[in-house]
This record gives structure tokens, C-alpha cells and sequence, in this order.
């Protein structure tokens, strides 16, 4: 994905604005990034803005740069991906009648890079025949379109026409970038910490964010996996496009768990859950009393080992996580026998740059056969990447 170009086209509307946050998102998902802007764009957002988050000269006009002559056809074959965001009505048609009166429509009929394009506009204005007719025709021809979300417009109007959130463009950009070479393929990820309530305002929880399984739950998808996340409480937003279940206790998990495994050919178990439950859960709020106050906790199922022991009527790649501040690979190794896995990615938690909560990780991947296999520190999404890559391929080695 590192360095892949993309060409992001931004015409006259007033989602121009949200334009600037997507090119911020694409420049930090390690793209190179070029920005074309109808002259109505320029009166909404100044090319100043482009060129500051993406480094790079905005083309605005056809003869604006004598040096570009050929900018027209270039800019439109060297991206690996052209995303038109917003897309009013008017390049629409453009696109879909192949008219090329300006720099971008001109280079778009040139273009022979993948294309995603976000119409955003007037809710009646989206409607109209013409513009839906429009946007059919492009998508017969190999367009990728991403609706408008519904909702309040900047006309005061309510209904589809709405800019989609930068980040789900980002998402969706990648997919299209991406290998799509677990295409075929059921992965089912839990994620994120699980809560056990000791009454109706308190739980124990543990430090997990989420983060490291949300990212292996966007990287399946972008690869083309079937998705399924099952997470415990996070303020992670979950990617479009996936199975959401959200739960709370470590028995809500392993009840969705277990709903979602048939057909799985990937088990990531990423989630950090709670071993020990209270008891009792109260119905009403306990209130203080005594000087001292101690909790009878019992066992919590453990999901991971339950699917190991029944592998055999369901075989699939078992991939668990070792949360440990200790004895990193010997710890890891006794969970994999334990538990039946394949493979098990093992944490320092007691680390500051990995682990819980932070957004880079390192990790030891441990193999069922003994090896094992270091990883440098990097960010999530590439560890997930990895991880990822070591599943298939156990995955393909398999009978
Ligand atoms: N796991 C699980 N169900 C549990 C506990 C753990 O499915 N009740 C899974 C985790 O999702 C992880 C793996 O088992 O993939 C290891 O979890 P970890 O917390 O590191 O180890 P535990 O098995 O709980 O052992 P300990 O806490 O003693 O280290």
C-alpha cells in the first residue's frame, strides 16, 4: 500500500470542505497524494489547503503550468486510484457523457486508473432521473460509487446527498487498493476488553482498547475477507462492510463467538477476556457499609480454549494473543498446547510502545510447531497485515 498514488478530484460543493480532512487521512495512510479542483472548488476551499496536506501543486486549470502540458492524460494514468470527492451533479454527467470541458473532466476521460466517486449535492438535485441515470450508467462502466449518506444538508433540506465521513472514503479507498487476496475467505476477530458487572453502575474491565483487533478486522477486509467482529466496549468507530456484534460480558462473547463459527476459516481471538466474573450481579446499586468490602468472583468460560477442543468438527486456523508482562515465549507456548491453537501472538504489555492502548505494536508470533518469529515494532495495521499473511498461509499449507 506504501506509496500507492492516488488522485483526488474535488469539484464545487460545499462538502469541498470535508475534501481537506480526507487528503489529510490518505497522506497518513503512507499515499501519495495529487489534488485536482474545478474552478467552482476554488471558491469553497483554496488550493492553499491542498497543497499544504498534500505537498504536492494543485492543478486547477487546464493552462495554468506551461512545464504540465500533458497533465490532462498523465495525472489520470499514473494513480493507482482517482477518488472525485465531492462529486456534483454536473462532473457526473460530465463523466457519464464524456464531455471534458476543464482540467478534471478532461483528464477523466483520459483516466485508466480505478475511480470512486462521492456524489454529495441537494437531496432533490441527487434524486433527479438525470443524475441517477447518470450514476447507473457510470457504475455499468466499471465506476465504483459510494452513496451519499441521508440527513441534514447544508440547503436546509433533509434526505441522501450527504458527503460520506472521510475516514469511511479512506476505508473504502483502501479497499480498492488493496490485494484482495483473502477474497473467498470467513474470518471471524474478537476484539477489545470484556465488562463483568458487579451491579448496575460498576464492572471490572481490564486496559485493552480494541485497537489491535479493529485492525485486523479492517485489514481481512481490505483483502477481501468476509468479516466478523465480535467486540467488547470500545470508542472504536467498527468499518462499513463488516458483521458488527457488539457485547459487554465474556459469556455475550462467547455466545456471539460460537453463533458466528460455522464456516469460519480463521478464528483471531484478539480480545482480552475477563477470567473471573462476580458471582452475583446486584440488581440495585450497592451501597457502602463496612470498612472493607471484598468480591467472590467465579470463572469465566474460556472461549478460545472451548474452540480449540472442538476443532476437530469445525477446522479452521486458531489464532490466539498472549497478554503477558513475564516469561514472554514460555508463558505463550503452554497457551498454545493448552488451548489447541496454531499460532499465538505474544505481547509484553508491561511495554510502553506495544500492547494495550497504544497504536504501534511488536510482537512474537509462536507457531504450533515451535517456531518463532519476531516482529519489529510497527504500527497496527501492519502487525495485522502480518499476522494476517502467517494465517493464510498456514491456512493454505493445510489439507
Ligand atoms: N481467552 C479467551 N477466554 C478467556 C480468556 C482468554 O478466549 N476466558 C483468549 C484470549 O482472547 C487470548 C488468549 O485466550 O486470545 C490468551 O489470553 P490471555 O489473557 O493472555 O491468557 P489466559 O488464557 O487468560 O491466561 P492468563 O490470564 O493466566 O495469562
Amino acid at each position: 500500500m506504501k506509496g500507492k498514488k492516488v488522485l483526488v478530484g474535488v469539484t464545487g460543493g460545499i462538502a469541498a470542505y470535508k475534501a481537506a480532512e480526507l487528503v489529510r487521512l490518505l497522506i497518513k495512510a503512507d499515499l501519495r497524494v495529487e489534488v485536482a479542483m474545478t474552478r467552482s472548488a476554488t471558491r469553497f476551499v483554496t488550493p492553499l489547503t491542498f497543497e499544504t496536506l498534500s505537498g504536492n501543486k494543485v492543478i486547477a486549470g487546464m493552462f495554468d503550468r506551461e512545464d504540465m502540458a500533458m497533465d490532462h492524460i498523465r495525472c489520470g494514468q499514473d494513480a493507482d486510484l482517482i477518488i472525485i470527492a465531492p462529486a456534483t451533479a454536473n462532473i457526473v454527467g460530465k463523466i457519464a457523457h464524456g464531455i471534458g470541458d476543464d482540467f478534471l473532466s478532461t483528464c477523466m476521460l483520459a483516466a485508466t486508473a480505478k475511480a470512486l466517486i462521492c456524489p454529495a449535492m441537494n437531496d432533490h438535485m441527487f434524486l433527479n432521473p438525470a443524475v441517477q441515470d447518470n450514476l447507473a450508467l457510470l457504475q455499468k462502466r466499471g465506476f465504483f460509487i459510494m452513496a451519499p449518506e441521508s440527513g441534514e444538508l447544508a440547503c436546509g433540506t433533509d434526505g441522501p446527498g450527504r458527503l460520506p465521513d472521510p475516514s469511511d472514503i479512506l476505508e473504502q479507498s483502501l479497499i480498492l487498493l488493496s490485494k484482495r487476496d483473502l477474497e473467498g475467505c470467513k474470518i471471524l476477530v474478537t476484539a477489545g476488553p470484556t465488562t463483568e458487572y458487579i451491579d448496575p453502575v460498576r464492572y471490572i474491565t481490564n486496559r485493552s482498547s480494541g485497537k489491535m483487533g479493529y485492525a485486523l478486522a479492517r485489514a481481512a477486509l481490505r483483502r477481501g475477507a468476509e468479516v466478523v467482529l465480535v467486540s467488547g466496549p470500545t470508542t472504536i468507530k467498527p468499518p462499513p462492510g463488516i458483521v458488527f456484534r457488539p457485547v459487554k460480558t465474556a459469556e455475550d462473547m462467547r455466545r456471539a463467538v460460537f453463533e458466528h463459527r460455522n464456516g469460519c476459516h480463521m478464528i483471531i481471538k484478539a480480545a482480552a477476556v475477563s477470567d473471573y466474573r462476580p458471582k452475583e450481579t446486584a440488581d440495585q446499586k450497592v451501597k457502602k457499609g463496612t470498612e472493607s468490602f471484598s468480591l467472590d468472583m467465579v470463572k469465566n468460560p474460556d472461549i478460545l480454549a472451548l474452540l480449540g477442543e472442538t476443532k476437530k468438527a469445525h477446522p479452521c486456523i486458531l489464532v490466539g494473543f498472549a497478554a503477558e508482562t513475564e516469561a514472554l515465549v514460555k508463558n505463550a507456548r503452554k497457551k498454545i498446547n493448552a488451548k489447541n491453537l496454531d499460532m499465538i501472538v505474544a505481547n509484553d504489555v508491561s511495554r510502553k510502545d506495544a500492547g494495550f492502548q497504544t497504536d504501534t505494536n511488536a510482537v512474537k508470533i509462536i507457531y504450533a510447531d515451535g517456531r518463532v518469529e519476531d516482529s519489529p515494532l510497527m504500527g497496527k495495521i501492519d502487525v495485522a497485515h502480518l499476522i494476517l499473511d502467517r494465517a493464510k498461509a498456514l491456512k493454505d499449507e493445510s489439507p
